[in-house]
């Protein structure tokens, strides 16, 4: 294991799973693991706590003239269920061929230390670093961020900056530098549905009471129209800016077709919006998702029953120029509208955050990918993604700074699932373009 690698092993090694309060203590203890590691690069480091857990913040000398960068990332993981089918423990990290396995590997302890390993090395080498920097670290990414935007209102004039860069995307393949220029914004919704006051025997009552299990599952199928894909709340796409031809093209030529989404997914054959490739769905259309279903007897054989109340959760994401309030009030309409007689609807929203999209052609843009092609050696790939950083418009929103999207997860490295993996020499790579970044951005 190289120098380099242990930081990393050491850096997985925290459960920090933001979601889950057990874990607080862990989470914190991940953020002094950072403090500690930032102070001795000789950083200027500030440990912030917020209403959740805490942002972690450290800056070099910062000189007028140059310019400001701020590298944001995030040490918080998701959790790590079902374990069972894990094949090594997920805070144990452990290596095979190029790849090290851990929860946090790829999302996103490993592009994170990426960058931090980057400055330190410039540094520890004696040298300046080219532009005033901001390392901003957050803990709570993977529940939305719900105290950075504050935070970042709070603190406006220490986090100014020309421009951000984050490492927490994908690679189109092995080998392919990629400039993600845009991301999907989501908006998640709860739905409780309450029928009888109590589970019914199915023989006396059914027939009399709508089911709130039939009517969840009636809720579910309503959001699409099957043979189109498509998602059919009224007013949907009202705001949805078509996809560019330029960005078509482009995409139609990457080293990501269809056979290879099946083979990454596992699925016999791929569905979705018709009229669109699986790249176009995924990173320009927006979508509706079932992430949770739930109602009745769930136990070994039968039992006549018709339950009290069932559950949906939802997640919807989206494109520019959709709004994550108006959307959640337009699926919350087609709900009550379909929902049936006699059960009640509690709605309740989760995360939102906005889409992004910014030119990739900028000089900032341009700078990016210059480090990208001088880090992999090829020009990169400029690209979409589905997922969602709900920040990165906050980051534009309220510091007025666009931000670059330099990442490094490769397509199979398992984010949010078991076995997350992270390549190693994406890892070694990911160092080297922190450098060559800074280099391009401080003579923009
Ligand atoms: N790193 C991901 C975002 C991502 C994933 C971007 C794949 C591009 C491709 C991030 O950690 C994440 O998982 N975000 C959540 C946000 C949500 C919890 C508000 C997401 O996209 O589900
Ligand atoms: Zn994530």
């Amino acid at each position: 294991m190289n120098a380099d690698v242990k930081v990393l092993d050491e850096f997985l090694r925290f459960p920090s799973i933001s979601t889950d309060s057990a874990s607080r203590g862990h989470v914190n203890d991940c953020a002094d693991w950072l403090v500690e590691r930032l102070q001795k690069s000789g950083l200027d480091v500030e440990k912030h706590p917020t209403k959740g857990h805490p942002v972690v913040l450290a800056k070099n000398k910062h000189i007028e003239g140059r310019k400001t960068v701020m590298i944001y990332g995030h040490y918080d993981v998701q959790p790590v269920d079902p374990l069972e089918l894990w094949d090594h423990p997920p805070f144990e990290p452990h290596i095979a061929g190029d790849r090290i396995y851990a929860r946090g590997s790829t999302d996103n302890k490993g592009q994170l230390l990426a960058h931090l390993l980057g400055v330190e090395k410039t540094l520890a080498a004696g040298k300046d670093l080219p532009v005033n920097l901001t390392f901003l670290f957050e803990g709570e990414e993977e529940i939305g961020s719900p105290n950075l935007e504050p935070f970042l209102e709070e603190h406006r004039d220490s986090l100014l900056c020309d421009v951000v860069a984050i490492s927490d995307t994908g690679m189109v393949a092995p080998g392919v530098p990629t400039f993600t220029y845009g991301l999907r914004g989501i908006a998640c919704l709860e739905v409780l549905l309450k029928g009888p006051s109590t589970d019914l025997h199915s023989g006396i009552y059914g027939g009399t009471v709508a089911n709130p299990a039939t009517a969840v599952a009636q809720l579910a199928a309503s959001l699409h129209e099957v043979a189109s894909g498509r998602v059919q709340i009224d007013g949907f796409y009202d705001a949805v800016v078509p996809l560019e031809d330029w960005e078509r093209q482009a995409w139609s030529n990457l080293p990501l077709d269809d056979a290879e989404m099946i083979s990454l997914t596992g699925v016999s054959t791929l569905y979705g919006e018709a009229d669109y490739t699986s790249l176009e769905r995924t990173w320009g259309r927006p979508t509706a998702e079932v992430n949770g279903i739930g109602a009745g007897y769930q136990g070994e054989g039968s039992k006549t029953v018709i339950p009290a109340e069932a559950m949906l959760k939802l997640s919807f994401r989206l494109v520019p120029d959709q709004d994550p309030s108006q959307i959640l009030a337009a699926a919350k309409a087609h709900l009550k509208a379909v929902c049936p007689p006699g059960i009640s609807l509690e709605l309740k929203m989760g995360h939102d955050g906005k889409p992004y999209k910014v030119d990739p052609h900028n000089d900032f843009g341009k700078a990016a990918q210059r480090a990208l092609q001088a880090t992999f050696g090829k020009e990169p790939a400029l690209i979409r993604e589905g997922g969602s950083i709900p920040i990165v418009q906050s980051f534009k929103d309220v510091l007025g700074a666009d931000t670059l999207l330099l990442g490094l997860a490769l397509p199979d490295c398992r984010a949010h699932a078991p076995n997350e993996n992270f390549s190693l020499e994406n890892f070694a790579a990911g160092i080297q373009l922190n450098q060559n970044l800074l280099e391009s951005l401080g003579s923009c």
